[in-house]
């Protein structure tokens, strides 16, 4: 088991579409999931895709539990939202975006089909903080940050706050 490094805003892999994964059950794909896992919880996230640990691969963990609770542990792999339902507006943060958070409206209940680490079909169905979790990790497999779902005014902001931050070599 092993923390990865967390890919941050501006590197590519983040607004890139993500490859479906096709071999299941490997070994390669268990020890990612577990590093995923991991580096989620060092980072104190609900939720991690793939791509922030520089893997573009559709593949998502989250657990809103922040690990107090096993059960609570998702692996989604090549996930699709097939039902979205109401409208919800909460604060939201990305680990690739650290020190930003903002309000973002995401559906309230969704239902997603994904396959499973031995690629058996599931289906997860979330409301409130994993309804959100959902959304925003789905996205990250579509190359969409939550910035994309902000104004173009305060996207702007924060796009220059990071450059800054970039330029001072504290990014
Ligand atoms: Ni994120």
């Amino acid at each position: 088991m092993a923390a990865l490094s967390i890919v941050k805003y501006g590197d590519s892999v983040l607004e890139t579409k993500c490859e479906p994964v096709t071999s299941f059950g490997t070994l390669e794909l268990r020890k990612l999931v577990v590093d995923m896992f991991e580096t989620m919880y060092v980072a104190r996230g609900v939720g991690l895709a793939a791509p922030q640990v520089g893997v573009s691969s559709q593949l998502t963990v989250i657990d809103t539990s922040s690990g107090e609770d096993p059960s609570k542990q998702l692996v989604l792999i090549n996930p699709t939202i097939v039902k979205r339902e109401g409208s919800q507006i909460g604060e939201e943060g990305c680990l690739s975006i650290p020190g930003f958070r903002e309000d973002v409206r995401r559906a309230a209940h969704v239902v997603v089909r994904a396959k499973d680490i031995d690629g058996n079909d599931i289906e997860v169905e979330g409301e409130e903080l994993l309804a959100r979790a959902l959304q925003h990790e789905i996205d990250h497999l579509h190359g969409i940050l939550f910035l994309n779902h902000l104004s173009p005014l305060k996207r702007d902001l924060i796009r220059r706050k990071i450059k800054k931050l970039q330029k001072a070599g504290d990014w």
